[in-house]
């Protein structure tokens, strides 16, 4: 069965919204068997010069055994990447950055000598809600033009989001609207992939 990783960044659990979109997606998405990535919970800590140093280390010498690379292998091995994280910062949330340089390991997400990706998903799928009046494509969203960079780096090729923005400076009924209308989005996007 293919295999979706669903990195979870919703970083409130379950009174997120963005966790909404994630659960209306699931909820339509067949013929896949997911792993699922707790990024509140994971005990991950940026790249420090002592954890970067081990790693070059490791990879130099092609000791890719180490546990330090689960989450990169698990990544590359993926059919499908979905990622939810509410927009912070006008970006992505510190704890989600941190997974990804987690996974961005040299000879597992990328080779290290031609710059390709090594990944094995054709589809990150990101799923977000964004406070202020910010939709797709305004220049202070720069959370999808980062995982849109990041999917060319790991070679995978197609790139879909689902977005509700502006819910924290609108009534509470329209707020409830566009999240409607954003899990109606996230279930069709689910049931038009292909297994
Ligand atoms: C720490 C933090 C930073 C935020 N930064 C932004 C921001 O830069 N721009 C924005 O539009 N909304 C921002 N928001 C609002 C959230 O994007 C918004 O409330 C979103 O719907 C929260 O998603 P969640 O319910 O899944 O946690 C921020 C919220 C928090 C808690």
């Amino acid at each position: 069965m293919k295999k979706v990783l669903f990195a979870d960044g919703c970083i409130r659990g379950d009174i997120s919204r963005t966790a909404r979109l994630a659960r209306a997606f699931f909820s339509a998405l067949g013929g896949y068997e997911t792993e699922r990535v707790d990024l509140e919970s994971l005990p991950i800590l940026p790249l420090g010069r002592e954890l970067l140093e081990k790693r070059n280390g490791l990879t130099e010498r092609g000791e890719y055994g180490d546990p330090l690379f689960d989450l990169a292998k698990q990544f590359a091995a993926a059919d499908l990447i979905v990622i939810a994280a509410p927009f912070w910062d006008m970006g992505i949330p510190a704890k989600l950055k941190t997974y990804f340089e987690h996974v961005s390991v040299s000879g597992v997400a990328f080779d290290g000598e031609t710059c390709k990706g090594k990944c094995r998903a054709e589809r990150m799928i990101y799923l977000t809600t964004r406070g202020l009046d910010i939709p797709d494509g305004d220049e202070q969203e720069q959370a999808t033009p980062y995982l849109k960079a990041l999917c060319r780096f790991f070679g995978i090729g197609a790139f879909d989001s689902v977005s509700a923005f502006g819910l924290d400076v609108i009534s509470e009924e329209e707020c409830e609207r566009r999240l409607s209308l954003a899990e109606k989005e996230a279930k069709e996007l689910a049931e038009s992939l292909e297994v």
